[in-house]
């Protein structure tokens, strides 16, 4: 049985990265009706930021030569580490059990929200390998960002998750599915460009209802 893991990370309710990663996540649920599906809204449903007593446990994993990540709470020494450890628990235990997570996000600032951010700073320690794992990555961005773009080089959205996951989980093989210009449907400005966001959106909505087929 295999285990999705989706979350969601725009402050928009009506958000187009979130339509795109129910589109896979509806696609992977029809193809696996016996799988487990777990759904965290973190713009809706934020997790803390880290504070001292993680980082504390942090270094206490750091000083280790490896460690089991769903043991680490027996390093909590002091309350404020075992408080610390208490939000972490179930944010790791449900990214360990997923085999595959689902990563809905908009582009802010050309990078991540910090909704999705203290999300990763929460779970990510030391040593961490997700190797066997996969991530799938639905995103908007108001621009674009697209190969030969002018903005291209700004794109610390995809660039930061892909080399994050690869540098620090060992996961090498992140899909990305974009939709860019969204902007095209509320700035005048790029109101020229919408034909091309509208082309790029239907797009990446059948990429992400497609792709489910091979997870
Ligand atoms: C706080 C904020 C920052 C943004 N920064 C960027 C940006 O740097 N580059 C860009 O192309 N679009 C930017 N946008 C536009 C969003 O990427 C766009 O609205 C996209 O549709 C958001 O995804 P969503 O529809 O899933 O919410 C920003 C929007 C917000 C609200």
């Amino acid at each position: 049985m295999s285990t999705l893991l989706h979350l969601d990370a725009s402050a928009r309710r009506r958000s187009i990265s979130r339509e795109l990663s129910a589109a896979f996540a509806g696609a992977w649920r029809a193809r696996n009706p016996d799988g487990d599906y777990r759904y965290r809204d973190l713009a809706a449903d934020p997790v803390p930021f880290i504070g001292e007593a993680w980082t504390e446990l942090c270094d206490a994993v750091l000083a280790l030569p490896s460690t089991d990540p769903e043991r680490l709470g027996e390093l909590a020494r002091t309350p404020e580490q075992a408080a610390a450890w208490e939000i972490v628990r179930p944010l790791l235990a449900e990214l360990l059990a997923a085999d595959v997570i689902l990563i809905g996000t908009p582009m802010y600032n050309y990078s991540i929200p910090a909704s999705l951010k203290a999300w990763l700073d929460q779970v990510t320690f030391p040593r961490m390998s997700l190797g066997e794992r996969r991530f799938v990555v639905t995103t908007a961005r108001g621009g674009t960002y697209a190969p030969g773009a002018p903005k291209a080089a700004y794109d610390y959205q995809e660039r930061f998750m892909r080399d994050f996951f690869a540098g620090h989980f060992a996961v090498s093989d992140t899909v990305f599915v974009h939709a860019e210009l969204a902007n095209s449907r509320q700035d005048p400005a790029l109101a020229h460009r919408r034909a091309e966001h509208d082309a790029s959106y239907t797009l990446a909505l059948a990429t992400a209802r497609d792709l489910a087929e091979e997870y």
